[in-house]
């Protein structure tokens, strides 16, 4: 993906007052190569519209289930104003700052189950970022109250099929055209 470093902090000027600030933090993906993940905050809403403006189809397909990427304004907020505790998302970026994916959950209906959503930019896939940030949302949910997380995908997804199921998920299910798998956390 195109650097957009620039489009906002690397490090939040002004964060929210819920920001939790012990999730912005340094990690070391398997083949050495730092990244960092810290809370997505209000301003990041110009790396989501760019993101979904230079997408791929097929990843935003993967993610939303839809051919068409989120542009709506409302939704867009929506996506970034979150309250850090029943809604959290992780954002993944080189050490230049250029955004590698986004992780969420949101808990926003059948508490104490929350819902988990990923995606990686093509050129860092298979490097353990996914595993990485997935793993990252499970700790601050145990500590926001959430037992399980579920997560959604289309039949055809393999890759996060196996990355989930390594993670422990299962409970398989398929509904509607999409796959459901579930994790007890502890
Ligand atoms: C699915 C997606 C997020 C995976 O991202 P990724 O960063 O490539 O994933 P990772 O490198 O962390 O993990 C995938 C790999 O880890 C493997 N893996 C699974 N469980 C593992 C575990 N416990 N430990 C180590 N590796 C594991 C997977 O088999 C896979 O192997 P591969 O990369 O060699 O094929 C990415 O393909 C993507 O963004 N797709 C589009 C959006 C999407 O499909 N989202 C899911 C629905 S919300």
């Amino acid at each position: 993906m195109e650097p957009d470093a620039h489009l906002s902090p690397v490090t939040p000027i002004d964060p929210p007052a819920d920001y939790p600030t012990h999730l912005d933090r340094e990690e070391v993906l398997a083949d050495g190569t730092r990244i960092r993940i810290r809370p997505i905050v209000p301003a990041d809403i110009e790396r989501l519209r760019h993101a979904f403006a230079v997408g791929d189809p097929e990843s935003i397909r993967r993610r939303f289930f839809t051919g068409a990427p989120p542009t709506g304004e409302v939704y867009l907020r929506y996506l970034v104003e979150i309250d850090y505790h029943r809604r959290l998302a992780l954002v993944a970026m080189d050490m230049e700052g250029n955004s590698l994916g986004v992780a969420r959950y949101e808990g926003v209906q059948a508490f104490p189950l929350a819902e988990i959503a990923i995606v990686v930019t093509p050129e860092w896939r298979h490097r353990g970022v996914a595993l990485m940030l997935v793993e990252a949302l499970e700790l601050p949910a145990i500590d926001a109250g959430f037992e399980r997380f579920e997560a959604l995908y289309l039949p055809d997804n393999r890759a996060i099929a196996d990355l989930l199921e390594g993670l422990g998920y299962g409970d398989l299910k398929l509904n509607d055209g999409f796959v459901s798998v579930t994790k007890h956390l502890s």
